[in-house]
This record gives C-alpha cells, structure tokens and sequence, in this order.
C-alpha cells in the first residue's frame, strides 16, 4: 500500500516509456513463469531507468525512516483491520519481563504459551523504548488460532554461548506455527561480535564451526514478517525453512561488511516466498536461496555491503539439489562483491531452473553476473568432478550498472552439465574505472536479444 501510493504518479510517467522495452513479450520464460506466480507484463515497471534520478527515493524505502512511517502509520491500521476484534492482548511485561539487562527468557516463553493457547487469536506485545535480553527461545505451534507479534522495542541476543548448547545453531526458533504475522518496527539485535571473533574465517587459527542464526522460521505456513530490524546477527539474519506461503516484507537488516557468514535472508525448502522491499547490509549473501526452494520473488531489495543475491551453494557433499522458479526483480546493488549469481559445488546433482534476474542497478560490484559451478567454500581445494548441477533458463533482462572487476559478467558452467537457456536482453555493465569490462564464459548456451555488454566472445 505504501508502495502503490508513493510511485502511482512515477509509474504513469513511466508507463509512456515502456514502448523502450517493447520486446518484452518476446521473454521466452514468461509463460511458465505466469503460472507460477500470477505475473503480469502489464505492471511491468521499467524501474532501472529510475535509478540514480529524482525519484530514487521514494522508489522502494531504503530508508529505515521510510519503514517507520509505514509501521506507525499503515501497518497499525491493517492490523486493526485483520485482527479478530476480541483477540487477547498480551503484553510480555505481564508475565514478568523486567528489560533490565537480565534473562528475560522465561517471560517470553510464558507470555508465547498463553498467547498460543488461545483460542480467540492473540497479539503479544513486546513494548517499545526497551532492551529485553534473551537466551535460545523455541516459540512453538501449533497455535490454537493466528497470532500476531508485536515487536515495537529491542530483543537482544545473550552472549553467552553456552547458553547455546542445546539448541545448536538457532537463537529465536518459530517452528510448526500457522498464520502468525511479526510485525512492530521494532529491533531484533544478535549481539554477533563474540561469535564474529570466534568465526575461523575471520581468526585461521580456529576450527570452522558455525554460529547460530539470529531468527528461524520452521514449518511455518501463511506468515508474515513486515517492518522490522535486524542487526549483528551471530551467524545468518532470518531463515525460512521448510515454510509454505511466506510475506517478508519491509525489513531492514544489518551488519558490518566484514562479518562472517551473516546472510540477510536465506531461503531453503520453501514454496510461495515473497521478499519485498528490503534493505540488506551485511557480510555475507543479502538473499541466499538453496535446495528445496520454488516460487520465490525477491522485489525491490537494496543491497551492500554483502556478497549479492544468490541462488546456491547448491549441491555441497554431491548432494541433490532442487530449486526452481526465482524471480529477482528490481534490486539495487552497490559495492557487493557479486551481483546475481548461482553457485554451486562439483559434484552435485539436479537443477536449478527458471529463474529470472531484471530490472537490476549495479553500482561497483565485483562480479555483477555470475554462474559459478566451480564453486569452493572450504580450506582445502575442490577435486574436479563430473557430475553437476544443471542451470537451465535463466534470464538477465534490464541489467545496468559498473563492475569492479574486469570481468562483469562470468559463465563458469560444467563441461558435462553445460548451463542451458541462458538469455541476455538489454545488459549494460561497464567498468567502475578506466579497465575494461569483459566477459568469461564457459559451457554456455546463451541467447541475445536488444544490447549486451559486454557480450561473450565465443
Ligand atoms: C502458492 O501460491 C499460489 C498462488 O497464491 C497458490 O495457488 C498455491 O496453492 C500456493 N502453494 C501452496 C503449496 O500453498
Ligand atoms: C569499488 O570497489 C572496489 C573494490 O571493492 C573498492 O576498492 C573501491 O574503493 C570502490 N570504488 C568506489 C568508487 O566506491
């Protein structure tokens, strides 16, 4: 809602261009990809032209400032609106949590267990202006009916890692809930820097183990997730797995660009995942998308620092991998080390397939297009293997911007599994400095349409 009404005026302005992007019809995935997901050419927005004019910002809110109005504003009002009218208010405080910078997890787990028992839905409150401190928390369902979080103020991870002991990689864990929505504008804080430090990407001389992810999302179905922040994650940001029908909307996630593995958001074994209008900095992948996943639609995501948009690793340990129609689409990146890329490991199997990137601005990115199935995440060099997993149909259409590297657009497909369907239409990267940008590309069948630079050579 905020979106519509904040770019109508644009969006009439820009309509009168689309006939610049005329061919759009010619997509020779936009069949398959109308089925999925309801797509349609006509709200087509030729937003990469929009960047770096006027209009950027009111484009999709990469301001928190944004997010705020939107939450105290808007998202009030639809929760009024949505919420059955006698639900039961909840308010943490209520069962004892004090945010004086003690554990508050016992109040939380008791104010979860009476919200999710009743019957009459509920909204639990987390109240504003205040630090609340937390250990490793399972927020359990089912639910006896749909709940709403409210997050208004701060949940602060404990540093204590042995706290962690039992619940392995996970700090907040939603797991097997129907229809909750977390919404509020509030903080949810990691509290990473001591697992930072202990990262052996960061510190050789430790053994690689892995640190928990700040907020997990289990077998969920029909959530939300609209208008909060996320910072200093232990290890990833905000997971979903194995969730079905899944918003996440309006986030603003952050951590320094040299933290270890701090994924934005990574998406693994789920179906009918919408992320819209996020702004994600942080150390690692801004969205990963792994195995398991299909319908995903990332839209209007503002990324760097960080490692860019990926679909991958896939098919680690040659194991199977399954993912299939990703659509990224009006992403802005800056200063990441890629762009859109796809990875995966030697030796895997299966697919990773139609899957659109367009309408995409990179600014200084390292490597702004990239299939990479050489992938190699690990001290020791990866053997060389036959066996892959096959990238097919995949579109780059409406991709401008500069690479920091000479090489901006870079195939690296399996000389047994050669990448499939590759279609270019209207790229434009140019160096960020005076070098020259240039492509590399191997055991790709590719298609043109409209102006690509720089184009493969063979
Ligand atoms: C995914 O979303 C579509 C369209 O909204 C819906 O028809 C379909 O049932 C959803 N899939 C699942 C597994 O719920
Ligand atoms: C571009 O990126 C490179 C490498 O990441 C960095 O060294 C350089 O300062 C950046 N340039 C600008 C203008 O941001």
């Amino acid at each position: 809602m905020f979106l519509k009404s904040h770019c109508r005026p644009l969006l009439i302005t820009l309509i009168s261009l689309s006939s610049c992007f005329g061919s759009y019809t010619e997509d020779p995935f936009h069949n398959d990809f109308r089925q999925g997901h309801g797509y349609r050419p006509t709200t087509y927005h030729p937003y990469f032209r929009t960047f770096g004019v006027s209009n950027q910002g009111n484009y999709h809110n990469p301001n928190p400032a944004n997010l705020f109005n939107y939450n105290n504003e808007i998202r009030p009002r639809l929760a009024r609106a949505r919420a059955p009218v006698s639900s039961k208010v909840v308010n943490v405080d209520d069962f004892g949590a004090k945010a004086n910078g003690r554990d508050d997890s016992q109040a939380f787990k008791k104010a979860w267990k009476y919200a999710c028992s009743s019957s009459q839905g509920a909204v639990l409150v987390v109240p504003r202006n205040k630090i609340y401190r937390l250990k490793p928390i399972d927020f359990s369902g089912p639910c006896k009916s749909a709940l709403v979080l409210k997050i208004y103020g701060t949940i602060k991870a404990s540093t204590d890692h042995s706290d962690y002991q039992k619940h392995g990689r996970r700090w907040l864990y939603f797991n097997n809930v129907q229809n909750l929505r977390v919404v509020g504008g509030g903080i949810i804080n990691g509290n990473g820097r001591t697992w930072w430090e202990k990262s052996c990407k960061i510190n050789k001389a430790l053994p690689c183990k892995d640190a928990p992810t700040a907020v997990t999302f289990y077998e969920c179905t029909d959530l939300k997730v609209a208008g909060l922040r996320f910072k200093n994650a232990q290890q990833m940001h905000l997971t979903f797995q194995k969730c079905v029908n899944v918003k996440a909307f309006n986030l603003f996630v952050t951590a320094p660009g040299n933290s270890p593995n701090t994924d934005g958001i990574h998406v693994t074994e789920t179906q009918n995942i919408s992320i819209k209008n996020c702004v994600i900095r942080t150390g690692d992948d801004c969205i990963s998308i792994v195995s398991g996943s299909k319908h995903v639609r990332a839209t209007g995501i503002t990324c760097g620092p960080g490692h860019g948009i990926s679909i991958g690793s896939l098919g680690a340990g040659n194991s199977a991998a399954y993912v299939s129609d990703v659509i990224v689409n009006k992403a802005k990146l800056s200063g990441t080390t890629n762009g859109v890329r796809i990875k995966t490991w030697q030796g895997g199997s299966g697919y990773a397939k139609n899957i659109k990137f367009q309408n995409i601005v990179m600014n200084n990115v390292s490597n702004p297009i990239i299939i990479d199935q050489n992938y190699c995440d690990q001290r020791k060099p990866c053997s060389k293997q036959d066996s892959a997993v096959q990238v097919s149909n995949v579109l780059y259409q409406n991709i401008r911007g500069t690479s920091a590297s000479n090489v901006a657009l870079k195939f690296d497909c399996s000389q047994t599994f050669p990448c499939r369907g590759i279609f270019l239409q209207n790229v434009a990267l140019t160096p960020q400095e005076e070098d020259i940008a240039e492509a590399s590309c191997s055991n790709v069948r590719l298609s043109y349409q409209g102006k690509v630079t720089p184009p493969c050579s063979t």
